[in-house]
């Protein structure tokens, strides 16, 4: 098996990494705890692996009765998506294909829809040999299918949308045991018809107070892992007013600024971690700059109702 997956793995550098677990690698163990909270949406993640595992093995299950196994990730940067797809992955042992979605638009339309058709070609040849579940991840999927593309004019952005559709309508159509995920940081620029293409839909909104607490106690424990010391309460850097609107990705830049600052001989405290916090910057308000600046739309000041991390189920 893994001399199949070696092979396929110049094929796939072109657009994107093959990953595989490989008992002979001692990269670190990724695992789907290392992302903090969003338990709903790693328990439908669970439940879209364990199906695909299971219609692998259960071939003879009417088309009728078969879900198309496709799941559609959404939110803010820096709240996990990559990294529990890439764990999920790990965990259930399924090789993943993760397409950088910029990587398939090309100057020319021409080869940006034979770019669209390799992937999938690529896909479908690599579960034919292996006769196994595979992952198809589209991360960043906005780059080809939204009116943010890098493609030079609305025409070749829907062509590159329709190509892209018809792809996947024909890959899902075969019973092959394939997953198709695609993770975007806009959604509400992708094109309709690739959302209404993904029959699940998971939200990966921006931490709520819990879930921050929850984070700031997962990186504090992983300093005592480590023997660095340090006097910190995660209730009080989780507070609203301190840490309101920083996704897992800033507060774990925030540590690794306070790594730095330990080993310059800084004590590790609420208030440093507070300075650092200050300096990496929320997504929630960075993502409010941008929108003033572009002038896309007004931004009206979130109260706290906005922050209501409540996962939205479309469709699951
Ligand atoms: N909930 C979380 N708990 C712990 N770490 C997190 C969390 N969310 C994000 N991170 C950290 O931020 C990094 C970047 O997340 P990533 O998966 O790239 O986010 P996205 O794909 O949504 O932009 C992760 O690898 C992880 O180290
Ligand atoms: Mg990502």
């Amino acid at each position: 098996m893994n001399e199949i997956l070696k092979n396929f793995t110049e094929k796939i550098s072109n657009f994107g990494e093959l990953y595989y677990f490989d008992e002979t690698h001692d990269e670190i163990y990724l695992k789907m705890s290392s992302i903090v909270g969003y338990e709903m949406q790693k328990q439908y993640i669970k439940t879209f692996f364990n199906a695909l595992r299971y219609f692998a093995t259960k071939r003879n299950i009417s088309p009728q009765l078969r879900p198309k196994l496709t799941l559609l990730l959404i939110g803010p940067p820096g709240t996990g998506k990559t990294t529990i797809i890439r764990a999920a992955s790990f965990e259930y042992k399924y090789p993943l294909i993760l397409v950088h979605a910029d990587k398939l638009v090309e100057a020319l339309l021409g080869q940006t829809l034979r770019k669209i058709r390799n992937v999938f070609e690529v896909t479908k040849s690599l579960v034919t040999a292996l006769k196994s579940p595979v992952i198809l991840f589209f991360d960043e999927l906005d780059a080809i299918a939204s009116e943010r593309s890098n493609a030079n004019e609305v025409g070749e952005i829907k062509r590159s949308v329709i190509s892209f559709l018809q792809n996947l309508d024909s890959l899902t159509e075969l019973t092959l045991p394939v997953g198709v995920v695609a993770a975007t940081n806009h959604q509400d620029l992708l094109d309709s018809a690739v959302w209404r293409r993904f029959n699940f839909h998971l939200d990966f909104g921006i931490p709520d107070r819990m879930t921050r607490q929850r984070i700031f106690s997962y990186y504090l424990d992983l300093l005592t892992e480590n023997d660095i010391p340090f006097n910190c309460n995660p209730d009080i850097l989780a507070k609203d007013e301190i840490s309101m609107g920083y996704t897992g990705a800033d507060i774990q830049r925030a540590f690794h600024l306070a790594i730095l600052r330990h080993l310059e001989g800084e004590a590790i405290t609420d208030e440093l971690i507070i300075r650092l916090l200050e300096l990496v910057g929320g997504t929630q308000d960075h993502l409010k700059n941008k929108e003033r600046l572009a002038g896309v739309k007004e931004v009206k000041d979130k109260n706290e109702d906005d922050f209501d991390n409540t996962p939205r189920y479309e469709q699951f």
